[in-house]
């Protein structure tokens, strides 16, 4: 048993899907969340200056002792993963292997395309996973990098919205996948745009709910899950306006209240 907290990070709100996940999967464990919205979006950004911006965020969590780390952004799991596997004591997962996973299982044709930020498509961690178990699979990857800036404005319910969904995913119009792994943390606050502009027989993958019930896995791997009787004490820190963060954290978790504090780029 270890009643510590487990850290997450992201580049601003969309690691939210993988905490509400958390709730749902895991409703033992405390969060301790950090979402750089000051300084996102990530995916635009040089690789060597998310591999900067992801240290200090990890160095924040190091400070209130994790027990994990699990970095909820496919943008930085593709710059930093590796060297912070390297780097630290702690047990540490990102969200493409286990969405690449997810994404193989549920493949009928043999066609998976992959939407993400232009890091994450351009690195090609999704391809380079999936045909890793399987050479056979074709991927296709498009980068969208209008929608994670829609999501941390708060306008993801918007006719925006919608018109924005449609127009950057007219590519895959083109080509003949039957499963689209959302390869972006803040993509699932789109999904009912997306899957509509898709049409249903196109399977989503939510990499966010894959990494969770790995992470379960670990837990228990490493007999490191929480006991039942312990208050939960999650908190959660955001580098720009609580307020903006909190109503789409409160939106999306379906929650009541939540501590929520406010970080100096200056302190982390
Ligand atoms: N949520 C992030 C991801 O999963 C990054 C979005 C961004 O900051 O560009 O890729």
């Amino acid at each position: 048993m270890d009643n510590r907290p487990i850290g997450f990070l992201d580049s601003g709100v969309g690691g939210l899907t993988v905490v509400r996940e958390v709730f749902k999967q895991l409703p033992n464990e405390t969060v301790l969340f950090i979402g750089d919205s000051a300084r996102a979006p990530y995916g635009p950004r040089p690789k060597s200056q998310i591999i900067e911006f992801t240290k200090q965020l990890v160095n924040f969590l190091l400070k209130q002792d994790i027990k994990m780390l699990v970095i909820a952004c496919n943008t930085a799991t593709a710059a930093a993963l590796d060297i912070l596997k390297e780097e630290l004591m702690i047990p540490v997962i990102g969200v493409i292997l286990p969405g690449s996973r997810a994404a193989i299982k549920a493949t009928q044709n043999g066609h998976i395309s992959v939407i993400g930020t232009a890091v994450t498509i351009e690195s090609h961690r999704y391809t380079q996973a999936i045909q890793a178990k399987d050479s056979q699979i074709l991927v296709s990857e498009l980068a969208c990098p209008r929608f994670a800036p829609l999501v941390e404005s708060g306008g993801y319910h918007t006719p925006v919205a919608k018109k924005i969904v449609a127009e950057s995913l007219r590519p895959l119009k083109f080509t003949k996948q039957d499963v689209l792994i959302l390869g972006c943390t803040h993509y699932p606050l789109l999904r009912s745009i997306i899957q509509n502009v898709m049409g249903d027989n196109i399977t989503l993958i939510d990499s966010g709910i894959e990494t969770v019930a790995e992470l379960s896995v670990l837990l228990d791997y490493f007999n490191m899950s929480a006991s039942q009787s312990t208050p939960k004490d999650h908190r959660f820190y955001t580098t720009a306006s609580v307020k903006l963060f909190g109503e789409i954290a409160m939106d999306w978790m379906n929650q009541k209240s939540l501590s929520i504090e406010h970080v100096e780029l200056k302190d982390l």
